[in-house]
């Protein structure tokens, strides 16, 4: 009761403050749709359709710049113009995250790397880096094989007691646990054993998180979530810590932390007997004891750290091995025949020289896996959005001009303090003169006629020139482990299993549940 109180006077002040500002708008020139709602702008538009649709329609009919409204008539920009991005993504702290993205990610995972801002960002990304260097990538790939080979060891127990040698499985479910397994051994050199033990409570808490949590927005939802930047920090917190209906976020933050405490203690323990292990998260704990007293990680940031991992490092590889795999494969059997065959030839020249086990080098001279790696990550962005604020005045510049309301060109474009931009990583991925005319279809051949994908300006896009993983200090920093890791769930999957389609699957939608699930069209929970 108190609570609905509070928000709806929130609301009223909110109304109020945003009319009066948004009078006299330094962005009036630049073109955009007309809201179809006051009070929620085009927030249902962005962030309730099937993912990305609205964005490329925008993107056709207004360009790469795009002026929206959110709640109550206040403005945001939709960016996909390459230089713009790179711009407002690699320029140091200029561009902040917004509050509310930063809120969630303290919601998900506590005050870690996704939450920090500024200083304090700097400091914890400099103790996160060395984990994920490629060096450290290399060392992952028997992680990530035993973890596929153990998942694919269930999926054949269970298909040799069907009568026809196949089955049908839901490949989120199963992924989930696998790659929630390989991120514990990985950063953690800890078992969660979540593939074979399905009770395991952590797994458990993780599972579907996203979709759970988040949900397809209700406007009420989207409402609030837009509200929350006039709402100081700390009273948002306070407001979101306790609020009952964050139950499932609450209690993943619940059982992640005493997890994370005892492997904390395990971890100073082994230091201490002089056995440590060579995990990302030891190597947390000793800088810890090494460094001097400013850089050091608090107890609570070290358990927001791993948290930051189980989170950034899960959901996002299992959906994106599912589009790949359960989608784009599963869809067309010839494609998945001829990457067969790549694997296969592989095998013989890595049993030649002796060995049995790929190696990142071998992944890169396979260009057919390469190129549908590249494909499905541009093709289905995980993350749709990239949500940033401008810290100071700044002028955004633009690869081409775009046409004011006045029909005037605009090549470049002031922005005071405080203006918000939407980077829309799907539309990015989508340019024509990048990646080519046929960019809104599928098509991994695209990256294997030298030429055809441009990506001479090198944008600073840590991969393929893809937004996938965004740019700049707060770009992915689980980028590598994320391309060795589906290359190699993959590449496991295929050495097992033909993979066929099944008919639920020209019902699965790009669902928007803040990032982008794949779900059988109408079995994705409106929030209530
Ligand atoms: C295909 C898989 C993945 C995709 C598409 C992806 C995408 C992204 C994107 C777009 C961001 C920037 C978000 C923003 O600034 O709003 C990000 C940040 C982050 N990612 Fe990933 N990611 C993936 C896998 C991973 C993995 C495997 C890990 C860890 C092992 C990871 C850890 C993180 C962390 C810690 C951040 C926050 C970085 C910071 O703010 O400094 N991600 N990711
Ligand atoms: C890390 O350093 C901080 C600050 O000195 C200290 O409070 C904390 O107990 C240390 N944690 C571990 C696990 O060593
Ligand atoms: C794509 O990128 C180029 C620059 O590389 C830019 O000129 C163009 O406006 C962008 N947009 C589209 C829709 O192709």
């Amino acid at each position: 009761m108190e609570t609905a109180t509070l928000l709806i006077l929130c609301l009223l002040v909110a109304a109020l403050f945003l009319f009066k500002n948004n009078a006299s708008s330094p962005l009036w020139n630049i073109q955009g749709p007309k809201p179809s709602s006051f009070i929620l702008g085009h927030l249902r538009e962005l962030l309730q359709r099937p993912a990305g649709l609205a964005e490329f329609e925008w993107q056709r009919i207004y360009g790469d710049v795009v002026r929206i409204r959110t709640s109550f008539g206040s403005e945001q920009l939709v960016v996909s113009d390459p230089k713009a991005l790179q711009h407002i993504l690699c320029s140091g702290y200029k561009w902040r995250r917004s509050p509310v993205r930063r809120e969630m990610g303290r919601l998900t995972s506590g005050k870690g790397l996704a939450w920090a801002d500024g200083e304090t960002h700097v400091r914890h990304r400099r103790l996160m880096t060395p984990g994920f260097r490629a060096t450290e990538t290399q060392k992952f790939l028997p992680i990530f094989v035993a973890c596929a080979e153990a998942m694919s060891s269930e999926w054949k127990k269970i298909i040799s007691k069907s009568g026809d040698q196949s089955c049908v499985f839901d490949l989120t479910d199963h992924l989930s646990h696998a790659t929630l397994d390989a991120i514990g051994l990985a950063a953690f050199d800890y078992d969660f054993g979540s593939i074979s033990n399905h009770e395991n409570e952590l797994a458990k808490a993780y599972e579907g998180l996203t979709a759970k949590a988040f949900r397809a927005p209700s406007n009420m939802g989207l409402l609030m979530l837009d509200l929350f930047r006039l709402i100081p920090s700390t009273v948002m917190e306070f407001m979101n810590d306790h609020n009952p209906r964050l139950e499932t976020l609450h209690h993943v933050a619940h059982v992640g932390k005493g997890v994370a405490k005892q492997l904390i203690a395990q971890k100073v323990d082994e230091i201490e007997q002089g056995t440590p292990d060579t995990d990302i998260y030891t190597s947390l704990v000793q800088s810890n004891l090494s460094e001097s007293f400013k850089s050091r990680l608090s107890d609570e940031e070290l358990v927001a750290q791993m948290r930051t991992l189980l989170f950034g490092g899960h959901e996002t590889t299992t959906n994106s091995i599912c589009w790949w795999a359960a989608y784009e494969l599963a869809r067309n059997p010839e494609l998945q025949d001829q990457l067969r065959t790549e694997i296969k030839s592989t095998e013989r020249k890595i049993a030649d020289r002796g060995e049995f086990e790929f190696t990142l080098n071998d992944y890169e001279e396979m260009p057919l896996l390469n190129a549908i790696c590249k494909e499905t990550l541009r093709f289905h962005p995980i993350v749709l959005h990239l949500f940033r604020t401008a810290n100071e005045d700044d002028v955004i510049p633009l690869s081409k001009p775009i046409v004011g309301k006045t029909g005037q060109l605009i090549t470049e474009i002031p922005v005071p303090k405080g203006t918000r931009i939407v980077g829309s990583c799907s539309a990015y991925n989508r340019n024509l003169t990048i990646f080519g005319e046929d960019a809104h279809e599928f098509n991994p051949n695209r990256w294997l006629e030298p030429g055809r994908v441009k990506t001479e300006d090198n944008l600073g896009f840590p991969y393929a020139n893809l937004a996938t993983f965004a740019a700049g200090v707060r770009s992915c920093i689980g980028w590598r482990f994320a391309v060795a890791e589906l290359q190699t769930f993959i590449v496991v999957l295929l050495r097992n299993f033909a993979i066929r389609d099944t008919p639920e699957l020209t019902r699965i939608r790009r669902e928007s549940a803040l990032t982008m699930v794949p779900a059988i069209e109408g079995e994705l929970d409106e929030e209530v």
